[in-house]
């Protein structure tokens, strides 16, 4: 096939490219694509290069997938011109997730539903809902799921290159203010970046997106909407409260999954450890459990710190990591670009 991607030198877009470079069998040719800021740069590709062209049109032509990385506004204004132009689109962006008629897919849960999208455009969820759903599906189909709380610790590159490079500006800095950091002064010696509204490094920050409807953030919102669509279990109860830290690349969530029949966290262990993508990392006395530092790089999502609830039998606590870049996004977009590719040549 050949594969557009939109968005190729972003923190999402840079890995897409690598992920494609591995799957030849995929992707025969991909065509890069960014602002115009980039426009003429050169891309490493497998034995050679690939130069960055320009959104226009014309780029769509003769590509049979197009991957969308890019933000909201941009999504929303080409995906419909790549469909035009005879490619599927798989968009990572929130322009089109809750759209009914734009399935949204994780091919670990609802494989189906990338045959034949309505719109010609497949979405893929928000990075911090693909930590979390794919264990929690695996323990659906046995207790059946009733409520989630959640807590995030999002990595900084979930703002995309800004917030990548705002973390490691604002610790490059820090590491030089060792006396002010010491003494209780970091904030007088680190401003907010581009990417958050406080200094990032050597912080935690309990807003993740934009602040919208009740109190809630766009992320806290789109955990919870996304939760229900992927599974298709629309009176799902999901709340969670969204933090940035100074993670570079890794979600990570505390879960509390409350189910309609009881539970056995022996069980559930066993459970996740057979489910596809994930793998289950749970023996605290042995200080394992998932970490970001471990996701990163890495494909599956993790699972530990698997136990009952002490008040409710029909309640486990769950600690869940995932690369918000791999598996995040740019994976979760290639195994569907899979999808369309089998259902191509069936
Ligand atoms: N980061 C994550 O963990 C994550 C996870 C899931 C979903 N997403 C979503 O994936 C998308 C990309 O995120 P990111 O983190 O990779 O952001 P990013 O690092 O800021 O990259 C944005 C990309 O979009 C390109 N772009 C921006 N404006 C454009 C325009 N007008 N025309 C063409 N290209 C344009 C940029 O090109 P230039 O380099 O030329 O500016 C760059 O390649 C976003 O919708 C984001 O919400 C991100």
């Amino acid at each position: 096939m050949r594969v557009a991607v939109v968005g190729a030198t972003g923190a999402v877009g840079s890995v897409m490219m690598r992920l494609l470079e591995q799957r030849p069998a995929l992707a025969d040719g991909v065509v890069a694509v960014a602002s115009a800021r980039s426009v003429g740069r050169r891309l490493p590709f497998r034995d050679g290069e690939v130069e960055v062209r320009a959104l226009t049109a014309d780029v769509f032509d003769g590509v049979d997938v197009a991957i969308f990385d890019v933000p909201d506004e941009v999504s929303q204004r080409w995906a419909p011109v790549a469909v035009e132009r005879g490619a599927v689109v798989v968009d990572k962006s929130a322009a089109f997730r809750m759209d009914p008629e734009v399935p949204l897919v994780v091919p670990e849960i609802n494989p189906e539903e990338a045959r034949r999208p309505p719109r010609g455009i497949i979405a893929t969820p928000n990075c911090t809902t693909l930590a979390m759903v794919v264990p929690l599906w695996a323990l659906h189909r046995r207790y059946g799921l009733q409520r989630v709380v959640a807590a995030s610790y999002q990595a900084a590159s979930g703002a995309g290159q800004a917030g990548i490079d705002d973390l490691w500006d604002q610790t490059q800095r820090a590491a030089k203010e060792e006396e002010a950091v010491t003494s209780g002064r970091a904030g007088d010696v680190l401003a907010p970046g581009a990417a958050f509204p406080h200094p990032i490094a050597l912080n935690v920050i309990p807003q993740c997106g934009s602040v919208r409807e009740h109190g809630y953030t766009s992320e806290e919102l789109k955990l919870c909407n996304e939760t229900r669509k992927i599974m298709g279990l629309f009176d799902l109860a999901v709340t969670a409260t969204c933090v940035r830290v100074p993670v570079v690349v890794g979600h990570a969530l505390a879960v509390h999954a409350a189910f309609e029949r009881e539970v056995d966290a022996d069980e559930a262990r066993a459970l996740l450890a057979g489910a596809e993508g994930v793998v289950v990392r749970d023996d605290p006395t042995a200080a394992r459990y998932p970490t970001p530092l471990e996701a990163a790089g890495s494909d599956p999502c993790y699972v530990g710190r698997i136990r009952a609830d002490l008040f409710d039998a029909r309640a486990l606590e769950l600690f869940c990591v995932a690369d918000n870049l791999r598996k995040g996004a740019a994976l979760n977009a290639v195994q569907i670009t899979e999808l369309v590719a089998r259902q191509g040549r069936s």
